[in-house]
């Protein structure tokens, strides 16, 4: 199984910083950002990411990262010219992955304590398909927001004003390589992006989603209030 590791954007939400440095740079507690993604994929059992972002700071990645030895992985980096989408970004990668493999993809600002080792294991057994990891919250209109009937996500809607459910999807996914077929035949949203909702609901259609529930604390460290709460608290687990 490929990591694909989304560490691109604008960051418009945590500027003025993001003027300066990606947002995947900023600290939360002794360490960049993305050095929890890169974490977290090493326990999933993951030896192989491939890092994709902009010019920006692509050089401050390489510095920080480097090869990924210090984490147990290898570090492969993908340039973005433009940002047009978490599911456009993901398209990038279909070079790097065999039709018989996998991919996780993982947001780099979505910080996750529970370990994704398990649900990973067992989706690499699955023959294709989807999974994505859902965790009740109280302002779910923030995010994509999963409908589920008898256990089944029958849907998920993007920022839905009237949220059908507390259930938000968190910013990692399992996809097998149709997954490169499905981003080809998207089109742009409202927003102009190609949406990794738009994916999930394919995936959905053809009763090939499946979906676990979060135990642990997760944040999407994307603006300054969470970004803040996030390095308070994995400061504290740190420092324990
Ligand atoms: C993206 C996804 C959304 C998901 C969120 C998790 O939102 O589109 O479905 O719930 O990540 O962080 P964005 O960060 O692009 O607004």
């Amino acid at each position: 199984m490929k990591g694909i590791l989304l560490a691109g954007g604008n960051g418009t939400r945590l500027r003025p910083m993001t003027r300066i440095v990606n947002k995947h740079l900023l600290p939360v507690g002794k360490y960049p950002m993305i050095h929890y993604a890169i974490a977290k994929m090493a326990e999933a059992g993951i030896k192989d990411v491939l890092l994709i972002t902009g010019k920006h700071s692509m050089g401050l990645y390489a510095e920080y990262v480097g090869s990924g030895a210090c984490w147990g992985v290898r570090v492969a980096y993908l340039l973005q010219e433009e940002a047009g989408g978490i599911a456009q970004a993901l398209g990038l990668a279909e070079p790097f992955v065999e039709a018989d493999d996998k991919v996780l993809l993982l947001l780099g600002d979505n910080l996750y304590e529970d370990s994704l080792a398990e649900a990973v294991a067992a989706f690499k057994q699955r023959e294709h398909g989807a999974h994505v990891f859902v965790k009740r919250v109280p302002d779910p209109e923030r995010y994509g927001v999963a409908e589920v009937e008898n256990g089944v996500i029958t849907r998920i809607v993007e920022k839905p004003q009237e949220p059908h459910s507390d259930l938000a999807v968190t910013g990692m996914y399992l996809y097998d390589s149709n997954v490169f077929q499905i981003v080809r035949s998207l089109k742009p949203s409202a927003r102009g992006e190609l949406e990794i909702t738009d994916v999930n609901n394919e995936y959905a259609r053809l009763g090939q989603l499946t979906y676990s529930e979060l135990r642990g604390w997760w944040t999407d460290a994307g603006t300054h209030r969470s970004l803040l709460d996030a390095g308070i608290r994995l400061l504290g687990e740190e420092e324990a």
